[in-house]
């Protein structure tokens, strides 16, 4: 076994990620620090042999240049039907498994995979557990050009204090379908601010992004999770598993 495989044996997040996967499975590639990790694992059991003929689709172009450098076969999006399993990382996570994702503003992409799929896994640190969705990271909504000024002036009127992503030479970040990104403030909570007009919970704001044209998608993953594998600091796995009624 080479180091890296090594490293990627030992890795119980990672490793917990790929359990589910079988042969002949469409597998949904996340985006971020974590899903890369469960990517490397993903590719090792492939040259290892413990799994023949997977698939693959990305959430973003960097997970599918990571996959295809790796040797996992990744196809198109746009010419599939269903995947058999997601796996994908979050930013914030509540205990009613609600997430915001987006960071690495590929949240577009990240929602329909997790729309296309039959399971989803999402992988995430101890320390993004938010005792409010919102506490510490704000939610990011991807817009048309055509919709910046009028989507700008909305949310500041909704007390959203919209701030353009950009990038470290303070240009506008693009996302990989060429849309800006305007990372937006967590309204108040009703029931603590019964007075503020803003105020909204998560559902209520994700009603209310849902309507405004102009927005291609946002970072609020409320129902999308079927199961938060949780690391702590040693390494540790917990789980939150959504029940199905
Ligand atoms: C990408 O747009 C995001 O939704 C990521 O999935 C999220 O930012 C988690 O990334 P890390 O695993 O790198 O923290």
């Amino acid at each position: 076994m080479s180091e890296s495989t090594t490293d990627v044996a030992r890795d119980q997040l990672a490793q917990a990620a790929i359990a589910g996967i079988n042969h002949r499975m469409m597998v949904g590639l996340g985006t971020g620090r974590a899903a890369t990790r469960a990517i490397r694992a993903l590719a090792d059991r492939i040259r290892n042999g413990g799994l023949a003929h997977i698939k693959a689709v990305a959430t973003s172009n960097a997970s599918a240049d990571l996959a295809r450098e790796l040797g996992i076969e990744v196809v198109e999006m746009r010419d599939t039907l269903t995947v058999d399993v997601l796996f994908d990382g979050a930013d914030e996570f509540d205990d009613e498994m609600r997430m915001i994702k987006g960071g690495g503003g590929a949240m577009t992409r990240e929602k329909i995979v997790a729309y296309a799929a039959r399971r989803t896994v999402y992988l995430v640190q101890h320390t993004k557990r938010a005792e409010r969705l919102g506490d510490s990271f704000r939610v990011p909504v991807e817009v048309l050009d055509f919709a910046l000024g009028v989507l700008t002036s909305r949310f500041e009127w909704l007390g959203l204090d919209p701030r353009m992503r950009l990038d470290d030479k303070a240009q506008p970040i693009r996302t990989d379908n060429g849309n800006l990104i305007l990372d937006l403030a967590m309204p108040a909570d009703p029931d603590t601010n019964p007075g503020d007009r803003n105020a909204m919970d998560p559902e209520m704001f994700r009603a209310a992004l849902n309507t405004m044209p102009g927005i291609v998608d946002h970072g609020l993953f409320l129902d999308e999770a079927d199961e938060i594998i949780i690391e702590d600091e040693n390494g540790d796995l917990s789980r939150l598993v959504r029940q199905k009624s």
